[in-house]
């Protein structure tokens, strides 16, 4: 098993990385020093294939855990399944000390973690993440939220877990769609911020595909490595955290303006990360060389790298670019590549060269 720290002061915390952690879940939990009252929040998905071995592990270390199953799927980040979460933490009589284990993929470590950091104005939680994307990217950092009509994420709350899980054994069931698009932010933690990382995805690449336990454990650990040091420098974003955000403005935009779900994420984002290497080797030199392993590294990978766009599409894209977070004073800002491991965040980018670069990747 490998650990990784996230120091954040006295909100630090362990993420473990390693196989056979769902059955130790009550073991681990029992070192933190919580009330035996607890709730597992899953989806349905999820639930059906580990709930049981997660309320057993818990009961066994001597917790009184309740589930709460949510339907699978984007459309549960909403504040009405949050407000159900808190009645039934409220039915079952949870308290301060009491705590919520997310077991799921982003979805439900985004909502459990967001009823944990409201509900009794904030109950600790455990993150068990069980998706690619969720065990190196939304279970670490302590960004919990959810959606509004008006847009993903615009409700939520900075609100670091206890500890973070990372079963690689709960991989094995993740459908090829959803582990290939959870590659997508892995490939990206080596152009931003390792080059040693992308060349050892280069050359591993056929044991990743495969989910081979040994790789899957040296590359989840170093990704949330990456993204622990980051948080610890800058956790709320007030700067470099905006490096994670690299590929993701032209990414989010595609996922928007495409209507979500036609998209996965990391598919977004493999379109989004090729797009920016180019404006990369236009605006910051990043070698041509650099910027066609990029583009190797995703379509080996299995991910998109082009996109076809007619006018309209276009005209949509750009408006969901310039609505993005990422956006000010009217300007769209990126996250460029100086070389592969080096990054830069904050450069403003004339709509003029994006519309050259997507004309490229019809
Ligand atoms: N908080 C953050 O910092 C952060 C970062 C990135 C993404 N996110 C959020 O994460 C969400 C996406 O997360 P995701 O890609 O994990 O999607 P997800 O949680 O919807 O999971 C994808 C699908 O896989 C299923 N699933 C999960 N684990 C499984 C397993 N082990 N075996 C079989 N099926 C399994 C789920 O039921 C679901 O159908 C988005 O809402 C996004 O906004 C948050
Ligand atoms: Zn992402």
């Amino acid at each position: 098993m490998r650990n990784v720290q996230v120091p954040l002061g006295d909100r630090s915390y362990t993420i473990k990385v390693g196989g056979g952690l769902l059955p130790r879940l009550g073991v681990e939990c029992a070192q933190l020093q919580l009330g035996r009252r607890c709730a597992v929040i899953t989806d349905s998905n999820v639930g059906k294939k580990f709930a049981k071995a997660a309320l057993k592990s818990l009961s066994t270390s001597g917790f009184e855990p309740v589930l709460i199953t949510v339907p699978a799927g984007e459309k549960s980040k909403r504040i009405a399944v949050v407000e159900q979460c808190y009645d039934q933490l409220a039915a079952q009589r949870l308290e301060r000390k009491s705590f919520i284990v997310a077991l799921g993929g982003g979805v439900v470590g985004d909502l459990a973690g967001f009823v944990a950091a409201t509900y009794l104005r904030g109950i600790p939680f455990v993150q068990m993440p069980t998706t690619l994307l969720a065990q190196v990217d939304s279970s670490v950092g302590g960004k919990t939220g959810v959606n509004l009509r008006a847009g993903k994420n615009l409700v939520g709350a900075f609100y670091q877990p206890q500890m973070v899980l990372c079963d690689l054994d709960t991989l094995k069931t993740l459908p090829k769609r959803e582990f290939i698009s959870g590659l997508a932010e892995v490939i990206k933690y080596g152009v931003i911020y390792d080059a040693i990382l992308f060349a050892q995805l280069e050359r591993q690449l056929p044991k990743l595909l495969q989910r081979d336990a040994a790789t899957l454990a040296t590359v989840i650990a170093r990704c949330c490595e990456i993204k622990a040091d980051v948080v610890g420098q800058d956790e709320t974003e007030s700067g470099l955290r905006a490096i994670l955000n690299f590929g993701h403005t032209i990414g989010h935009a595609i996922e928007n303006s495409s209507g979500y779900g036609k998209f996965l994420h990391g598919e977004a984002i493999s379109i989004g990360q090729v797009a920016a290497a180019q404006l990369s080797h236009k605006l910051l030199g990043l070698p041509s060389g650099e910027t066609e392993r990029i583009e190797k590294l995703f379509l080996q990978a299995g991910l998109p790298v082009k996109i076809k766009l007619n006018s309209a599409r276009r005209k949509k894209l750009f408006a969901a670019m310039r609505l993005d977070k990422k956006v000010s004073g009217g300007e769209v800002k990126f996250v460029l590549a100086e070389r592969l491991g080096k990054v830069v965040w904050g450069q403003p980018v004339p709509t003029t060269l994006i519309d050259g670069i997507l004309d490229g990747l019809q």
